[in-house]
């Protein structure tokens, strides 16, 4: 087992990754103690993973709290629903929420935490390649509303993360692929011998390999963990902003394809290798490194080529994407792998040109 700290003065909190972490009471025993625990998680999850967890958390009385399957359900009714459940069983300040499921239930659960009598404990149990390096680690939470994905929330800190790799046996294939498109992220933005060693690896990631797993999901916490240390809460061009890279234009796929038809990861890594290839044609990137990205996001069979948009609809849907100030586009480009960097200053014909091409 790893243990990776997340430094935030008082707010910090330990990532515990490693295998039959489900077993690992004295894991998590210090922060259920004396604490009404609810566990917050889907009807899929339920039926994978609730008894384990009851089982390691061991208190006379837990509440299930279940939500219906689906990132439509990470609305405000839901989180309705968690209060309702909470209150109507007499749920205190002295409660703790675990967060058992992906990124949609740890976003929800994070929020409700976050709100609920005015903040409670929560401890995130991600059960998605993705929630595990990217989503439970660094405090976004939050729900969509209907004019917009993610735009109620709070900065809000688990008390730790316990993430068992066991879990991603019954994860579809296509859900590990998504999460991989975040994996590789880190090598891009600030690794690259992270970068080299997926290269080597894809293919036994692919394969979920338990330890090629370990290694990628523990380099990938650290990566997040010491981005979120220097910059919790996203300052204005400030280093977490560069964990958006391809997601400005990865945001404008998933939107216009209609949501859930081009899974998150999936629109990243293509928006990831659009990104690689405007840093290339800006003078910024080799040919050579450009090659390389295309090619790791090829072998973790992501897509590299963005679906037919019209272009100007794609440009409005990056520019109505949140990360934009005063209309202008602010990119997140490469200067080479393991360099990124946020820019709004590049002609507006190299952006145009990138998004019809075909890599
Ligand atoms: N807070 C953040 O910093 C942050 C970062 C990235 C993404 N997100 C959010 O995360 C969400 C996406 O998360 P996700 O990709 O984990 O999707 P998800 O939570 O919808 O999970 C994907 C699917 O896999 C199923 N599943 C989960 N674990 C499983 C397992 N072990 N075995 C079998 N099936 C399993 C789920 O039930 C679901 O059907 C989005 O809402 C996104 O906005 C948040
Ligand atoms: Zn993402």
């Amino acid at each position: 087992m790893k243990t990776i700290k997340i430094d935030l003065g008082s707010r910090s909190y330990p990532i515990f990754i490693g295998q039959k972490l489900f077993k690992e009471y004295n894991l998590i025993a210090e922060y259920i103690k004396n604490k009404r625990v609810a566990i917050v998680t889907n009807t899929t999850i339920e039926a994978l993973y609730l008894d384990e967890i009851k089982k390691l958390v061991k208190h006379q009385e837990i509440l299930s709290i279940v939500l219906p399957d689906g990132e439509q359900y990470k609305n405000q009714e839901s989180l309705t629903y968690i209060y309702d459940q909470l209150l109507s069983n007499k749920y205190g300040r002295d409660s703790l929420l675990i967060a058992l499921g992906g990124g949609v239930i740890g976003d929800i659960t994070g929020y409700a935490a976050a709100t609920y009598m005015r903040g409670i404990d929560f401890i995130q149990v991600p059960t998605t390649l993705l929630s595990q390096v990217d989503s439970s680690v660094g405090g976004k939470t939050g729900i969509n509303h209907s004019l917009g994905k993610n735009m109620i929330g709070a900065f809000y800190q688990p008390k730790c993360v316990l993430i068992n790799i066991d879990v991603l046996k019954t994860l579809p294939d296509r859900e590990l692929r998504a999460g991989l498109a975040e994996v590789i992220k880190y090598g891009l933005i600030r690794d690259k011998s992270f970068f080299e060693c997926l290269e080597k690896e894809m293919h036994a990631l692919l394969e979920k390999n338990p330890e090629s797993l370990m290694h990628a999901i523990s380099v990938s916490c650290e990566n997040k963990a010491q981005v979120v240390s220097e910059d919790e809460f996203e300052s204005q061009k400030g280093i977490r902003a560069t964990l958006n890279l391809g997601h400005t234009f990865g945001h404008a796929i998933e939107n216009a394809m209609g949501y859930g038809n081009w899974l998150h990861g999936e629109a990243v890594a293509c928006g990831m290798v659009m990104a690689a290839y405007m840093s290339m044609e800006l003078g910024w990137l080799s040919i050579m490194d450009f090659d390389r990205i295309k090619s790791l996001i090829k072998s973790a069979q992501l897509p590299i080529n963005p679906p037919a948009i019209e272009k100007n609809q794609f440009l409005d849907l990056m520019q109505s994407d949140k990360k934009t100030l005063n209309g202008q586009i602010n990119l997140i480009l490469l200067k080479s792998i393991g360099h990124a960097f946020i820019t709004n200053d590049y002609p507006d014909s190299a952006l145009f040109e990138t998004l019809s091409q075909n890599f």
